[in-house]
This record gives structure tokens, sequence and C-alpha cells, in this order.
């Protein structure tokens, strides 16, 4: 029986599985990372991919964009599925001078203005954070691959265009390296459910300085990301 939005049966999706945002990074990833790659699903054009890395069994599946859509991917994938341990490999906007395109976050914590959260915790805050096991391999194979590496907090919002100028200043203040749309429910959920999950992402611009990364930049950048993430599970 598949689950509601992914197109699966049971037993077709490994107990790890990386998370990308754009379904077609998941089917190039499939096609250029993994061996005997097979697709699962292409239910909404989510992409879902099972294949080996080194032999062992990874999926890779496409979250779309913001909290809500992520947090359903989440939730099937755990509790329908079984999976134990998700990595989300996505891109963040910078919101520190000195983080470059290109340059690699490990996310520690995620903030947010998830409204799943907000009515969650009664408007109080929950620190989401990451598995602390995956964590450390992630940056512990980074130095050992001169890949450079910056564990630190984000925050995911669910408005990618916003009406507020100087959104971000409190945050950058605070501590806050990017700024994604799918760390801080993914967290969550993983949390609630007894999964582990972790957040790889990419800067692909600088909201402060206003630098972008072309699309080429963006794919050999997002490379680093991958051997890291696929090294972890
Ligand atoms: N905002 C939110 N999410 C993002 C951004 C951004 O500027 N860049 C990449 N993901």
């Amino acid at each position: 029986m598949t689950s509601l939005h992914i197109g699966a049966q049971k037993g077709e999706i490994a107990e790890s599985v990386l998370l990308p945002g754009d379904p077609l990074r998941a089917k190039f990833v499939a096609e250029n990372f993994l061996e005997n790659a097979v697709c699962y699903s292409q239910t909404r054009g989510m992409y879902g991919f099972t294949g080996t890395y080194k032999g062992k069994r990874v999926s890779i599946q496409g979250s779309g964009m913001g909290m809500g859509s992520c947090g359903i991917y989440v939730h099937e994938l755990i509790n329908h599925y079984g999976v134990k341990n998700i990595i989300r490999v996505g891109t963040c906007g910078a919101i520190q001078p000195g983080l470059g395109l290109g340059d690699v976050i490990a996310a520690m914590s995620a903030s947010g203005d998830s409204d799943a959260n907000f009515h969650t915790f009664k408007g109080m805050n929950y620190a989401a954070t990451a598995d602390y096991g995956l964590l450390s391999k992630a940056v512990e194979f980074a130095h050992q691959n001169n890949i450079s590496i910056n564990p630190g907090q984000v925050f995911s919002t669910n408005t990618f265009y916003d009406e507020e100028p100087n959104r971000w200043e409190v945050w950058q203040r605070h501590g806050i390296l990017g700024i994604d749309m799918e760390s801080q429910i993914l967290f969550t959920i993983a949390k609630r459910f007894g999964a582990k999950a972790l957040a790889l992402l990419t800067v692909s611009d600088n909201i402060i300085t206003g630098e972008t990364a072309s699309q080429l930049e963006r794919e050999q950048t997002y490379n680093n990301m991958m051997k890291i993430a696929l090294e972890v599970v």
C-alpha cells in the first residue's frame, strides 16, 4: 500500500533518505551518484529513487519548497515507510557577510516561522535541532576531506518574498547563518516520531551582499554537499 503522497510500496524506500527540495535534483543525484537507482514514485512530479552508494541502500526523495510541503513528505517517510535517517540537502540564503556562494552549512538548529509549530507549541518556541550523531559525522567527514563546512544555526521561513525591509537584521545579530524554507519542520517532525535528521545547506545567495550563484555554480558546489550526505548515511 502506498502513502497518500508517495507512490511507493512499503519496503521500496531505504532506511536512510536524502531530501532535496527540488524533485529534479533527486533525479539528477540518483542518476549520477547512485548505482542501480529505481524510481519508486512520480506522484505530483515529486520524484523518489532508491539505489545504492558504495553498497549501502539509500533513497532520495524530493520534498518541494516550504514547510507545508516538506512536512508531508517527512511525516509519510517516517510513519508509513519506517525511514530512520533523513538528511535534507538543499540551498539557503546566507545572512552573515563572511559566508560566500557555495559554502556548506550544517544546521545545528533551525529557528523559524512555521505556523504548524506555532500551533503545536501554543505560541512558545521549540528549539528544533539536528541529530547530534549525524551532525558530528558530517562535520568530521568534511574536515577529513578538506571540504569547508560551517556548523551553525539557520532559520526556516514560509515566505520567500516578504514586505518587511531589513527583515533578517535581528536574526543576523543572534547568530543565524542562513535562511531556508524546510529545516525547522524536518527537525521537529523527525524528533516527534523518533527518527534522526540533519540539514546540509549550500549557500546559493547572500541576502546581505546580494550575491547570487549561477545555475552552473549551484550544480558544482552542490556536489560537495552531496558527497558529505552520502558518506554520512
Ligand atoms: N530565502 C529562503 N530560502 C532560500 C533562500 C532565501 O533567500 N535562498 C535559498 N533558499
